[in-house]
């Protein structure tokens, strides 16, 4: 186990180089600065925008880009990753002479191969394990922050010297830096990213639901669980004393309750899907699906962050939020998070309409919280309105997905979803023994009771309650896969794009079940 600090590095490596920093945002901005202030000689390379008035401001000599690299020795990449390799080619790499210093701050271009390096130059990574805000704030405090480096190419024999100098001189070695290789910090920062934060997430939301549900106020849920800040604490002392350490500062009730309770969630599905999360990265599968995803202008994306607003936790959050500073809640946090409104219990509609009438003035706490709280009960718990009508007889839900399934592959809209898409999504009733799927492909929709041949992309495991909740448009696909009442298996981004269809699903299903019994 190796970390360098103060000793290991000196400046003297970089007198006499000119530094430019390409970019002056996050990173950019607070590593210029603490370079500068550390005596270097820092310029800035921008493009015209107000980023460029920032580091003007501050007293920089702001070049453009290409102009900035060619009068430096060292050149730092500070621009977001989606753009760095264009910036690279076009504008940094012409102005690069012999024995150059290339810095990277991400080891993602040069690790996925985005990046294309010249043979002429040291290569190199300082990857703060800080955001930009932090980077500054520390160096000025006199503290420092980790940081990871790396060589990927050392023309000059010197480029760890160096790299280790420019740690230093952003204020890194004041508290420790770490030597990897650019694939590790690349597949460690994505793994953080992609497993350890989505799982930690599930946890969190899956805790929300079930407690809700239980009938526990959701204002005290979200305030145990995560919104009072005492996470973020215990985070910090985890940091700072190690996760056992830590665990004297809890009562002793704490220590052995969550000791003797720990072993029921060590789960080998979890580790596995852990592991695939691993191997999408490391075989370059990821890079591969969002270099695919941007170049399509970020469709999926866009997607996912509006699946993301119709949890109802993102209301409850919001409501809490504005509930805390004393605030009236917007009308709009207090519209459904189910589409359509029918999710909202008829009470906690009522509530909600009469505490957003109540408007701005003045309002008691306690009457906003009170309105709140039905609220969000209703959002989460399911409420009267919330509850699967279905209770349909086996015959009955297999007559009615029988006419769906023929209205889905005649449908012209499923039909133009179908265009330039090949994948088949099929839902399994296991309470019903009932089977169906849907195959898009080229325009053409296929639809049938039954298992596909061959097996479908995506699998989706349902009861027959749920699944005429989801089709009538009364319960949100999301949340039921968080209360863990339908289970996906297969491709998750197939999936997610199945979600632009979703209305339509809801429009033919409804027309099939009136068909069939009778509005
Ligand atoms: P940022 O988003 O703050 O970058 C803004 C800068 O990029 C501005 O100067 C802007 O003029 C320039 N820029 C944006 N688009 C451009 C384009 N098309 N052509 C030329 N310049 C363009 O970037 P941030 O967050 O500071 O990230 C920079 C690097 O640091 C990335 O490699 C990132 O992975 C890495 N990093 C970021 C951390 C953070 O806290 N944000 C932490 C550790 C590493």
């Amino acid at each position: 186990m190796r970390v360098y600090r103060e000793e290991d590095a000196s400046l003297e490596h970089l007198q006499g180089k000119p530094i430019a920093v390409i970019g002056y945002g996050n990173q950019g901005r607070a590593q210029a600065l603490n370079l500068r202030d550390s005596g270097l000689d820092v310029i800035i390379g921008n493009r015209e925008d107000e980023y460029r008035e920032r580091a003007v401001a501050d007293g920089f000599a702001v070049w453009p880009i290409a102009e900035a690299a060619e009068r430096a020795d060292i050149v730092m990449l500070l621009i977001p990753d989606e753009v760095m390799p264009g910036v690279l080619e076009g504008q940094i790499v012409p102005g690069l002479d012999e024995g150059n210093v290339l810095v990277f701050a991400s080891g993602y271009g040069v690790a996925f191969g985005k990046a294309t390096v010249p043979p002429h130059v040291d290569v190199v990574l300082l990857a703060p394990r800080m955001i930009g805000a932090g980077v500054r704030d520390k160096y000025v405090e006199g503290g420092g922050f980790p940081s990871f480096i790396a060589v990927h190419q050392d023309r000059t024999g010197q480029a760890k010297a160096i790299v280790l100098a420019l740690a230093k001189g952003i204020g890194s070695t004041r508290f420790g830096v770490v030597e990897v290789t650019f694939a590790q910090e690349a597949e460690l920062d994505l793994y953080t990213e992609q497993c350890f934060g989505p799982a930690f997430g599930q946890v969190l939301t899956t805790s929300v639901d079930l407690l809700v549900e239980q009938g526990y106020p959701p204002e005290a849920v979200l305030l145990e669980l995560y919104m009072s800040g005492e996470l973020s604490y215990t985070m910090a002392k985890i940091a700072e004393m190690g996760l056992v350490e830590q665990s004297q500062l809890h009562s002793t009730t704490s220590q052995y309750g969550s000791m003797s309770r720990g072993m029921r969630f060590i789960l080998p599905e979890l580790r596995q899907r852990m592991q695939q999360g691993l191997d999408d990265i490391r075989s370059g599968r990821f890079a591969e699906e969002w270099e695919a995803e941007q170049a399509a202008g970020c469709p999926t994306l866009q997607m996912l962050r509006e699946s993301a607003r119709t949890l109802p936790l993102y209301r409850l959050e919001h409501q809490l939020r504005h509930t805390l500073r004393g605030e009236p809640i917007p009308p709009e946090l207090l519209e459904s998070a189910e589409a359509p409104s029918a999710a909202i219990a008829p009470e906690a509609q009522a509530a909600a309409e009469a505490t957003s009438a109540r408007g701005s003035s003045a309002v008691a706490r306690g009457g906003l919280f009170s309105g709140l709280v039905s609220t969000l009960r209703g959002l989460l718990a399911p409420g009267p309105a919330a509850a699967p009508t279905g209770s349909l007889s086996r015959q009955q839900l297999e007559r009615v997905l029988r006419r769906f399934c023929q209205l889905v592959a005649d449908d012209p809209a499923l039909q133009a979803f179908s265009q330039g898409r090949s994948f088949t999504s099929h839902y399994v009733l296991g309470d019903v023994g009932l089977d169906f799927f849907m195959r898009f492909g080229d325009g053409v929709v296929q639809s049938a009771l039954g298992v596909p041949v061959p097996p479908a992309e995506v699998r989706l495991e349902t009861s027959a309650e749920v699944l005429d909740g989801m089709l009538s448009g009364r319960l949100n696909a999301m949340r039921a896969a968080m209360s863990g009442k339908l289970q996906f298996k297969g491709e998750a981004k197939v999936a997610m794009s199945q979600q632009q269809v979703q209305n339509d699903l809801v429009r033919l299903y409804s027309q099939a079940r009136n068909e069939v019994l009778g509005p």
